[in-house]
């Protein structure tokens, strides 16, 4: 779990992205709820808006298996089969170790559930 959030935190930035902010910090009360708005890597002018990865059922990750997160995060492909925005960074994740996804995996399992 510690090395999860080690993996989620510094190391790969979910947290960073898919946590909104209060001022200049991340909302630590809302770890995970996603929300944040970036430029959309695949539709240049546009926003995108980093999801839900805490275990909601309905609005965040909660009723995805543990193949479906993974292929999030290194194919950018959701559960039913749509394509993330490149400004999610899968590509960057594309040779994670089979360890250290299941680290990741284990931690998002493990966020307080929230509502987006
Ligand atoms: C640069 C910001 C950024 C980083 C870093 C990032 N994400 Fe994302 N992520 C996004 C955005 C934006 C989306 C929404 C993309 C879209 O809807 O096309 C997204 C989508 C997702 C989704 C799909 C959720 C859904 O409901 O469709 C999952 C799962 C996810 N990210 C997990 C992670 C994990 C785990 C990491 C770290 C290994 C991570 N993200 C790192 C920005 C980021």
């Amino acid at each position: 779990m510690a090395y999860g959030a080690y993996l989620a935190g510094p190391v790969a930035h979910c947290m960073e992205c898919h946590t909104p902010r209060n001022g200049p910090h991340l909302d630590l009360s809302r770890l995970g709820v996603g929300g944040r708005e970036f430029p959309d890597f695949d539709n240049p002018g546009a926003l995108t808006v980093s999801r839900n990865i805490t275990p909601d059922p309905e609005t965040g990750i909660g009723q995805w298996s543990n193949a479906d997160v993974k292929a999030a995060i290194l194919l950018g492909i959701r559960p039913d089969g749509t394509k993330l925005t490149k400004t999610m960074p899968f590509a960057a994740y594309y040779n994670m170790t089979s360890d250290d996804l299941n680290a990741i995996v284990f931690y998002l399992r493990s966020l307080p559930t929230l509502k987006m």
